[in-house]
């Protein structure tokens, strides 16, 4: 069997190291917002670039609670993309927001920049929620440049992208999450940075937009027990701050041994000449694309799921993300939007397959599944 994802191969790594952090957390006594949330928050913050990290239960309340923070409430618009993760835009309709989206690149499956451009020019947008998915970093200059020139808020979604860079045209390199106005990571365990379990984390440089998320995290307390809003219990445990201390050590090792993966992947779909489109590894000479998910588009539905059906049969694990795009979603009926809108999003979603990948992937297996996947085509 070839997994999609292996925590176990992983864990094999560095079980020592987690279980003694884990032992230590518990023989403290102090499992709740204690030192191991502390520094990890600023560990992280440093790493992307910006002066304020806050730890909270999950990448989904990270949303939540950072456009709150930011100022998003009823009847605000903010923008996204229908091709994400269900929570980018659950978020915004949860503080009903008016969710509006726009659709993705072809080549790149992030927010068409032109698209937003053209929508900011005609309405009042409060904030934009770019996702850099799958891995792939968005323009981070043309980010920035929207923000100041349309005096927009940005929230990006690096869940999927911690790690990931941007060259400026200065020649800066900059992390995704430092441009925008606040950033989110979520630490679910198949994620880049991922513990056993939930969690998430708040960046930003903003420190109103950090005190707020601080004091929204724990039930809108700026002093315990007097409550100025009514907030959540949404914070990042000590055992979760403790495990992912031990594997931020190793984030950037991992990036690269799934570029590694990515690279072979490449050389195999290269020599058998195969009908699908795959990403290509782009040597620029810092981390464009750290590969949370290696997906990969067919000619069309049919091709796509004859082909995942036979994989599956010959144990070759994969997965579509995402198999509906957000506008056409049952629950998110009332936004107004229709087939044929989103026409980017909504091929992907009819084509697009993720293939196994993850850091400890041995060469064979992934010629083996290039082998079993040619099999069906
Ligand atoms: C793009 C994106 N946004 C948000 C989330 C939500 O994160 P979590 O699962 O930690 O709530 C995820 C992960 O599942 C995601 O992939």
């Amino acid at each position: 069997m070839i997994p999609l994802f292996d925590l176990t191969r992983q864990y094999e790594r560095i079980r020592g190291e987690i279980l003694n952090a884990v032992d230590k957390v518990i023989s403290s006594g102090r499992v709740i917002l204690g030192p191991n949330v502390e520094s990890l928050e600023k560990e992280i913050a440093n790493f992307v670039g910006v002066g304020y990290g806050v730890g909270v239960a999950s990448g989904s309340d990270a949303l939540l609670i950072a456009l709150r923070a930011m100022g998003v409430g009823k009847g605000d618009t903010v923008v996204t993309t229908p091709y994400t993760f269900f929570a980018t835009a659950s978020a915004p309709y949860r503080l009903n927001a008016r969710v509006m989206f726009i659709d993705v690149e072809k080549d790149t499956f992030n927010m068409d920049l032109d698209q937003l451009e053209w929508v900011l020019k005609k309405e009042k947008v409060k904030a934009v929620i770019p996702v850099h998915l799958f891995g792939r970093t968005m323009d981070l200059e043309a980010l920035s440049f929207l923000r100041e020139r349309y005096n927009v808020k940005i929230l990006e979604d690096c869940a999927q992208s911690i790690g990931s860079e941007w060259k400026f045209s200065n020649g800066e390199i900059k992390r995704s999450g430092s441009v925008g106005d606040a950033a989110v990571f979520s630490f679910f365990p198949t994620k880049n940075l991922g513990t056993y379990g939930d969690g998430g984390m708040i960046v930003t440089n903003d420190e109103e937009i950090a005190q707020k998320s601080r004091f929204l995290r724990v039930h809108g307390a700026k002093k315990k027990y007097f409550h100025d809003e009514v907030g959540y219990n949404s914070r990042l445990d000590e055992i979760h701050a403790a495990i992912l201390k031990v594997k931020f050590k190793y984030l950037e090792k991992w990036i690269e041994e799934r570029v590694r993966v990515a690279r072979s992947y490449q050389k195999y779909f290269e020599e058998k000449k195969l009908p699908v489109e795959y990403p290509k590894v782009e040597e620029r000479g810092y981390k464009y694309h750290v590969f949370h998910q290696y997906v990969i588009l067919f000619e069309d539905e049919i091709t796509r799921d004859r082909v995942k059906e036979g994989l599956s049969r010959r144990g070759v694990q994969t997965a579509i993300y995402y198999p509906l795009p957000l506008h056409l979603q049952v629950c998110f009926k009332d936004l107004g939007y229709k087939e044929g809108d989103f026409p980017v999003a909504e091929s992907l979603s009819k084509r697009s397959l993720a293939l196994p990948m993850f850091p400890e992937m041995k060469d064979e297996e992934i010629e083996e599944v290039v082998n079993t996947l040619e099999l069906f085509l």
